[in-house]
């Protein structure tokens, strides 16, 4: 096979060594000679491993000529594209099958420049593409399906795992983890810190990385970009980006390159500032009730009343309804496993109840008394976004939990969670979210409303 990559930023370069690696005959091309020379002499020395050969191309359209595929990965300007895309068409190739690594921009759109929108396909590598298995394969509205198809079997001739998307703006995976990054800001903007809504999403979710840290890590500015395509292009103020973040790149705190973003990396590390807000779990005889409520219903206020008229009752729940009816002297905390999170909050007249880790044998870290608490507001927003994309037809469930595997190192695929917390709980806290903050950013998808309906019937 006869691969031609165009790009050789970080993208290009591991994509063109990773088809070399595959045995794909390969040939790279940059802007001008002297870029092309010197992105392949750095191709070359990242591989010193793993030695591969690669060939350079004076010209698009000669790098083009005998190729079976053209990977495209220049800069993400759609006008740099669209001149780029008109040399490969002037090249001649007709059997040529061309490929946009683009992380935003649409494949419909660089179909209709290329002139023959059939031969145009998405191949979406994450980044670095010599490590990470996903690729994901998008079809724009005009592709030939043998295109995808054979997209999809170059991609596992790689090794990579392929999920088929719809051409539809950030894809699967920078799509479905938008509400991590919008409600981890939101929540700074309510007062929790960043190292304590991080521990949080750690030790609850199992998340590897915290979505604060993660956002320093790909940059405010990448992540600004995104947002303001999913906003112009969804229309719906559920993507509008977050005040905080513009604030933040307009101060030039734009993350770990800059130094400075969510965590001020001169003044230490992340991880460390988490671990200081971990309570570990102390030996303790205390008499605990502990008490699960998904909502926050008269029932359920009812039962802890009456409960809490007979000892010490701590209620288990992320409902931000109990702010207001957590009865005098009980406790609020929400479990997931392992970890608690424990509601700190002096402002609403609520004391830690650490009683109730302890009891449980639990590390803890304190939280606001906000609905949805951390973990749940994170993972029912995520949950309500991949729900929304299996429902518009982007991608199936298995794709959608099988990109966030890989994509993301997530220990459970979205739809996984779903299926395993059931559709009534995620839909009552979205509910309850909706109520708390009168923000129509968590309005329910309709096939959750659909599935939570026929859960009960
Ligand atoms: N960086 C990431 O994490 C990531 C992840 C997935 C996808 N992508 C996408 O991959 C593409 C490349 O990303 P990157 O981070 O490697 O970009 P980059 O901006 O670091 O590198 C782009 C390269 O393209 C070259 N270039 C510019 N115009 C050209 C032209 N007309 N012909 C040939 N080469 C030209 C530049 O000289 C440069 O070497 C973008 O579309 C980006 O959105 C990036």
């Amino acid at each position: 096979m006869r691969v031609a990559v165009a790009g050789l930023g970080p993208m290009g370069r591991g994509i063109a060594r990773v088809f070399a690696q595959a045995g794909a005959a390969v040939v790279v091309v940059d802007a001008d000679e002297e870029t092309t020379a010197r992105g392949h002499a750095r191709l070359i020395e990242e591989a010193a491993g793993a030695p591969v050969e690669v060939a350079t191309a004076g010209s698009v359209a000669d790098a083009a000529r005998e190729a079976d595929l053209f990977v495209e990965a220049i800069v993400e300007r759609f006008e740099v594209k669209r001149t780029l895309l008109e040399q490969l068409r002037a090249a001649g190739n007709e059997k040529l099958v061309v490929a946009s690594n683009t992380s935003s921009l649409s494949i419909g759109e660089m179909g209709t420049a290329y002139g023959d929108p059939a031969r145009v396909v998405g191949m979406h590598f994450f980044n670095p593409p010599t490590k990470m298995r996903l690729v994901e394969i998008i079809r724009g509205p005009r592709t030939d399906p043998a295109v995808v198809e054979l997209a999809r079997q170059w991609a596992s001739a790689l090794g990579k795992t392929a999920v088929l998307c719809a051409d539809s703006p950030n894809f699967i995976v920078n799509r479905v983890c938008r509400p991590l990054y919008y409600e981890s800001q939101l929540l700074v903007t309510q007062g929790m810190t960043p190292p304590a809504i991080d521990a949080v999403v750690r030790g609850a979710l199992g998340h590897r990385m915290g979505p604060l840290e993660l956002l320093d890590f790909t940059g405010l500015v990448t992540h600004l970009g995104s947002s303001e395509t999913a906003f112009r292009e969804f229309g719906d103020p559920r993507y509008r980006p977050i005040p905080l973040t513009r604030q933040l790149v307009r101060a030039g705190t734009t993350g770990r390159a800059a130094g400075r973003g969510y965590y001020d990396y001169s003044e230490g590390k992340p991880r460390e500032e988490q671990a200081r807000l971990v309570r570990e779990p102390r030996e303790s005889g205390a008499d605990v009730v502990i008490h699960r409520a998904v909502g926050c219903t008269d029932e359920d206020i009812a039962t802890v009343r009456e409960l809490s008229a007979s000892g010490r009752v701590v209620v288990d729940s992320s409902h931000g309804g109990w702010a207001e009816h957590l009865p005098p002297g009980a406790g609020w905390v929400r479990v997931h496993g392992g970890f608690a999170e424990v509601v700190d909050d002096p402002v609403a007249g609520i004391e830690p109840a650490y009683d109730a880790a302890d009891a449980l044998g639990v590390a803890s870290v304190p939280v606001l008394a906000l609905p949805g608490l951390v973990a749940d507001r994170l993972m029912h927003s995520l949950v309500n976004e991949a729900v929304t994309v299996v429902e518009e037809g982007t991608a199936t469930a298995e794709d959608v939990n099988l990109a966030l595997r890989l994509g993301m190192n997530h220990p459970v695929g979205p739809l996984e969670y779903l299926d395993e917390t059931g559709a009534v709980e995620v839909l009552t806290g979205l509910r309850g979210m909706l109520d708390g903050f009168g923000d129509p950013r968590y309005r329910p998808a309709q096939l959750l409303v659909r599935r939570a309906a026929g859960s009960r019937r």
